[in-house]
């Protein structure tokens, strides 16, 4: 097996979703570590050239994420840039992934080495048709355009370890096969008729003469209902499943690779401890619990909340892109290229430590409200379980509210503020736990058997150097440093910023 480093060195490399969290980590390290790399395209959503130069200048190479690499090359970094990055406006919703320049696609078509799909829509309710089309159809024009590929070594695709939907119990890196569902129903699971679904449901809506927004809102609760119809909590693991089985009937003519990433923190390491982007996954709670918004929690506190922090994430895509490429494992393994990425079996954290964490940095280093002054937080009430939590809400929220309805009503300058703030609250608790409920009362394990032979295969073939360098082992996170004094002040950092 080469070497990580030799094996990227002049390889030619797409990437879809690099304006996001995880895509931009990958460019970084990529040219952090083997700035030999022939070159990157980057398809990235925009109307034209100039539009996609501007969004990888600003949402790419313009963060701080960047900073080591700049540092780096000093006065050439810009073209360094421009000679290694080479941005393509497209959409992987469309043919082609909407590369319509057809100079440019033929020179893709010859060019490139490695497909990594990180394109994705992250909304767990989305519209239903906007899901399809991206956590979908677009890995099935992402397949369409590999098979083009003339010297195509490795197609990656991310997914996420939740397309099993609420399992229990060790939940093994199985294929999800065609058609698969996750509950006993009547009718089947086909793409095409989901597609066609989702296109008519749309139309019906459309002749009503009702408004965007209400159209809108009735395709994400049709995704909620076609999801929960087949067993998935929501639309968009639902979505992401389909997506998976679309690239299942291609494995025998593509080389594949599928990563089912957990729950995606901040960086443990590199190129710096603690960056992170947008507010994600258990963030939200955490931040809401900072901020004293949320002082009840629904949640198994026995729970174990799946994390892996995004630079060993994305050491793992690369060693298994490396691996898999080099034919390190026998192709008649059955599953052998689906990998689990994260932490419940090796090095598990449970809801109750992370709770206790959390509650312990915002106490000594509280967030500061909009008037200057400190937030207090209290430690909270956890729920375990859905009854309770309904009888909590009633009487901390519906019953007060509806009394506040009517003080509002009689005495608006008194009231009104107080029931409006007490109404937005209620909503935002709501809300979470909606998105959050099959993550917090969860009760599975990832297995990881898959990635943790790839990091035995690693250890076995790459010098300690290498070895350290691309770590994906999350035994070795303590989680308690890293989250008190690293991934909570990279939230405040990066996310809250104010
Ligand atoms: N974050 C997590 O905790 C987590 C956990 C498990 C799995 N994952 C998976 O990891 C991958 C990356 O996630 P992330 O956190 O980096 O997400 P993210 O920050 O939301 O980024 C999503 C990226 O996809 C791009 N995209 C969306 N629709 C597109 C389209 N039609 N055509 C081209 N690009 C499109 C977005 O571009 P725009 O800038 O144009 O919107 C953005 O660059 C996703 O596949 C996700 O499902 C994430």
């Amino acid at each position: 097996m080469e070497n990580i480093q030799h094996f990227l060195e002049s390889k030619t490399i797409l990437v879809t979703g690099s304006t996001g969290f995880l895509g931009k980590l990958l460019v970084e390290k990529i040219l952090r570590i083997q700035p030999n790399v022939k070159k990157f395209y980057l398809l990235l959503r925009a109307p034209d050239g100039d539009s996609a130069m501007q969004r990888m200048q600003s949402e790419v190479v313009g963060k701080e994420l960047f900073k080591d690499v700049r540092k780096k090359w000093g006065k050439d970094f810009d073209s360094f840039i421009s000679e290694k990055l080479i941005p393509v406006p497209g959409d992987v919703s469309s043919q082609n992934l909407g590369v319509e320049e057809v100079n440019l696609r033929e020179e893709m078509w010859k060019d490139i080495d490695i497909i990594v799909n990180s394109a994705a829509t992250t909304d767990f309710y989305e519209r239903y048709d906007t899901a399809l089309n991206i956590n979908s159809m677009g890995v099935l024009n992402v397949v369409k355009f590999a098979m083009k590929c003339v010297k195509l070594k490795m197609l990656l695709h991310v997914s996420t370890a939740y397309v099993c939907g609420e399992g229990e119990g060790v939940i093994v890196e199985r294929e999800l096969y065609p058609g698969q569902t996750l509950r006993a129903t009547s009718s089947k699971l086909d793409f095409e008729i989901e597609m066609k679904l989702a296109a008519q449901k749309l139309d019906d809506l459309r002749a009503q003469g009702i408004s965007e927004a209400l159209i809108a809102s009735d395709m994400k609760d049709f995704g909620i209902q076609r999801a929960k119809k087949f067993g998935w909590p929501n639309t968009y693991v639902f979505t992401k499943a389909m997506g998976e089985m679309c690239i299942g009937q291609y494995k025998d003519s593509l080389p594949t690779v599928i990563i089912r990433p957990t729950m995606i923190t901040s960086t443990y390491n590199e190129p710096f401890p603690g960056w992170i982007e947008g507010l994600r996954t258990i963030d939200s709670v955490v931040v809401g619990h900072g901020k004293g918004k949320i002082t009840c929690f629904l949640a198994d506190p026995a729970c174990i909340m799946d994390m892996i922090p995004g630079d060993m994430l994305i050491n793992a895509m690369i060693v298994a892109m490396v691996a898999h490429a080099n034919q390190c494992f026998s192709k008649s393994t059955k599953n052998n290229n689906i990998y689990h990425v994260g932490s419940s079996l090796r090095n598990p954290i449970s809801f109750s430590m992370l709770h206790q964490f959390s509650y312990s940095y915002f106490t000594k280093n509280p967030l500061i409200s909009m008037d200057g002054k400190p937030i207090k937080i209290t430690k909270g009430t956890v729920l375990s379980n859905m009854p309770t939590f309904r009888i909590y809400m009633l009487i901390r929220y519906l019953l007060p509210l509806q009394m506040l309805q009517l003080l509002s009503k009689a005495f608006p300058s008194s009231f009104r503020d107080l029931y409006v703030n007490s109404m937005r609250k209620f909503n935002l608790v709501t809300r979470l736990v909606q998105l959050y409920k099959p993550y917090v009362l969860f009760k599975g394990i990832f297995d990881d058997t898959n990635s943790e032979r790839l990091r035995e295969k690693a250890r076995e073939i790459f010098n300690y150097v290498e070895v350290d360098l691309f770590n994906f082992d999350p035994k070795c996170i303590d989680w308690k440093d890293y989250l008190i004094n690293i991934h909570f002040p990279g939230v405040k950092k990066f996310v809250i910023k104010k």
